[in-house]
C-alpha cells in the first residue's frame, strides 16, 4: 500500500511514472465528456473517503471527479461534522474509517494530523494540502509545465511571494524532478528551515526572474494564517506582485502559475493572469488527471 504523502517523501522513480501516467490517461479521454468513464476501471467497486477541515473548490472536485472516471464511488466529508481529533483520536478515526473505504483523502490543518491518519490507517491516504505542503498542487503544476514546455528537469523556477505550503513542495519537487528553484520573497516570510538547501533566494524580484521558465506565486493570506496578518502581509509583499512588468523580465515563453484560488490585483493581476503566458486553468484541470494518477500510484503498492 502506498501513502502520497509528501514529495520529497515519494521516490523520484515513481513520481516520474505517475506524471507518465497521468499524460496517458489525459489522453486516453480526449474529447470525451466529464462524466464518462475511463476505459478500464481501477476504482471499480472502492470507496474513497474526501475530509475536508478547510474551504476547497478544485481539490473537492477534481477528486470526486476522478473516482468517480476511474470507477469508484466517492464520499465527500467535512472535518466540522466529523469526530475527527475532538470526538476521538486521529488514530481511531483512522482505523475506523479503514473499515469502510479504500482510499482516504485529508485536507487538514497540521501536518501530525495527516502522518497520524497514515500511520494508522490500513488504506492508502493522501494529502490534499496542510498547512505545510500541497504536493498534488505541484504534481499537476510538473505536468502543466511539461506539456506546455517540455521536461522540467534544468529549468528556472522562480516563485514570487509568500514562503508557504504550496512552495514547499515545489522545493521538494526541485530536489526530485531536478530543477532550479529560486524563492523571491520579504525575509519575514522566508520559507522554513526545513527547505534550505533546496532553493536559492534572491530578494530583487526582477533579477529572480532573470532566465526564468516558469514564474510562480500563490495567495499572500494562506487558509492557515490569521486574518490579523492581512494588512503587514500585504505591505510586505507588494513588491513581489507578478505584473506584466515583472514578467517581461523572464524569458519571453515563461509559463505564468497560481494554484488558485487568486487575489486579483494582489499576487498577480488580471493582465498576468489571463495573459499568453498564463497556465492556471490547465493547472487547474490537471489536478484531476494528476490526482488519477496518484490515486492508481496508491492502489498499486
Ligand atoms: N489549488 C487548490 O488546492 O484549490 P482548492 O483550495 O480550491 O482546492
Ligand atoms: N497557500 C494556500 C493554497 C490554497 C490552495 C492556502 O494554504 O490557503
Amino acid at each position: 500500500m502506498n501513502h502520497f504523502l509528501d514529495i520529497h517523501k515519494t521516490d523520484p522513480a515513481d513520481l516520474r511514472r505517475i506524471i507518465d501516467t497521468a499524460l496517458s490517461v489525459k489522453q486516453a479521454r480526449a474529447g470525451k465528456p466529464k462524466g464518462a468513464l475511463d476505459a478500464d476501471q481501477p476504482l471499480k467497486d472502492h470507496m474513497v473517503a474526501l475530509i475536508f477541515e478547510k474551504p476547497s473548490t478544485r481539490t473537492r472536485v477534481s477528486f470526486d471527479v476522478g473516482v468517480r472516471q476511474m470507477g469508484g464511488q466517492s464520499m465527500v466529508l467535512s472535518g466540522t461534522d466529523m469526530q475527527l481529533g475532538h470526538g476521538e483520536t486521529i488514530a481511531d478515526t483512522a482505523r475506523v474509517l479503514s473499515r469502510y473505504v479504500d482510499m482516504i483523502m485529508m485536507r487538514t490543518f497540521e501536518e501530525d494530523t495527516l502522518l497520524e491518519m497514515a500511520e494508522y490507517a490500513t488504506v492508502p491516504v493522501i494529502n490534499g494540502l496542510t498547512d505545510r505542503t500541497h504536493p498534488c498542487q505541484i504534481m499537476a503544476d510538473i505536468l502543466t509545465f511539461e506539456e506546455h514546455n517540455g521536461p522540467i528537469k534544468g529549468k528556472k523556477v522562480v516563485w514570487a511571494g509568500d514562503g508557504n505550503n504550496v512552495f514547499a513542495s515545489f522545493a521538494h519537487a526541485a530536489k526530485q524532478f531536478e530543477f532550479d528553484l529560486v524563492f523571491s520573497g520579504p525575509q519575514p516570510l522566508d520559507p522554513e528551515e526545513a527547505l534550505d538547501g533546496l532553493y536559492t533566494t534572491e530578494r530583487n524580484p526582477r533579477e529572480a526572474v532573470e532566465g526564468a521558465d516558469l514564474v510562480v506565486t500563490d495567495t499572500w493570506v494562506s487558509m492557515h494564517d490569521p486574518q490579523s496578518a492581512r494588512e503587514r502581509r500585504h505591505n510586505q509583499l507588494r513588491g513581489y506582485q507578478v505584473n506584466k512588468d515583472l514578467m517581461d523580465h523572464a524569458k519571453p515563453d515563461a509559463l505564468f502559475m497560481h494554484c488558485l484560488p487568486a487575489h486579483r490585483e494582489d499576487e498577480a493581476t488580471s493582465e498576468v493572469m489571463d495573459g499568453p503566458n498564463s497556465v492556471i486553468f490547465d493547472e487547474a484541470e490537471n489536478r484531476l488527471h494528476a490526482q488519477k494518477a496518484v490515486m492508481r500510484w496508491c492502489l498499486e503498492g
